[in-house]
């Protein structure tokens, strides 16, 4: 077991996220196709969890189950000790808003927004325009200052269309770390960058974690990434297979 699950004095026992006997089909013509068939896992505070599985397995359907994108065909999520199935579809906006940053393969940036106005989406969604108007200019400090400490100073009025894939992923991650989220769920961060490019964004994102005590799920097909986290679990065919507790053995 690393020691960064523990590094934070102040972070509350207890799990961060969690989710039971999640079933989720999808209606293919006049078929029901069931995906994932009953999983249920926990996310405890300040850990590193890597969610591992062949292709097709159901790690991006379940991610997006837990991140509060995707409502389950049967089964529950608590994030931070709330029950999203209870809410209606503001509040829970609101919880992911708050609770939960999520950084996928592909980045999702808005084309028409510069890097600093994508990293300043969670503020403008959660105060609306009238308020964010008027603290603008404190979360513009906050977003400025991330982006700078992830080499993007010089970046900051440029379009996606106007960054490398790397780039890219670095404004997604201070996109997702703005409203200092406790929870953060990754789909592959660094699935689409190149050897090199994907290790310095994993080290970003690593160090972020650390710093601030998030609990982060990652889904990763890379071994040696996975050799970095807490605790990996494996997905086959809709369901969790295994639990390594321990490290994965070199
Ligand atoms: N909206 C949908 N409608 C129908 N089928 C879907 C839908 N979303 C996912 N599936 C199916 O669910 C299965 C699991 O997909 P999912 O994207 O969760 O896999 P994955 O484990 O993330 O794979 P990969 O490692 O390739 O990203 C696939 O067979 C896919 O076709
Ligand atoms: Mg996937």
């Amino acid at each position: 077991m690393s020691q960064h699950s523990t590094h934070h004095g102040d972070t509350p026992p207890g799990n961060a996220l969690t989710c039971e006997g999640i079933r989720r089909s999808f209606k293919i013509g006049e078929r029901r196709l069931e995906i994932l068939h009953g999983v249920s896992l926990e996310l405890r505070r300040g850990e590193r969890l890597a969610l591992m599985g062949t292709s097709g397995a159901g790690k991006t359907t379940l991610l997006n189950i837990l991140g509060l994108l995707d409502t389950p065909t049967e089964g529950c999520v608590h994030v931070d000790g709330q029950e999203a199935g209870r809410l209606g579809s503001t509040d829970r906006a609101l919880l992911r808003n708050q609770k939960i940053g999520f950084i996928f393969q592909f980045y999702h940036l808005l084309p028409e927004l510069s890097s600093l106005e994508n990293a300043l989406l969670p503020a403008m969604i959660l105060h609306g325009r009238g308020a964010f108007r008027s603290r603008r200019p404190e979360f513009e400090d906050r977003a400025t200052a991330m982006l700078t400490r992830f080499g993007l100073a010089q970046r900051l009025q440029h379009r996606p269309s106007q960054l490398s894939g790397g780039e890219q992923q670095r404004v997604a991650i201070a996109r997702a770390l703005l409203l200092d989220p406790p929870i953060l769920i990754a789909d592959e961060p660094t699935g689409n960058l190149d050897r090199g490019t994907g290790e310095k964004v994993l080290e970003l994102l690593f160090d972020e974690q650390k710093e601030r005590g998030v609990s982060l799920l990652l889904v990763t097909h890379d071994e040696r990434l996975a050799r970095r986290c807490d605790r990996v679990l494996y997905m086959e065919d809709g369901l969790i297979q295994g639990d390594s507790s321990a490290p994965i053995p070199t």
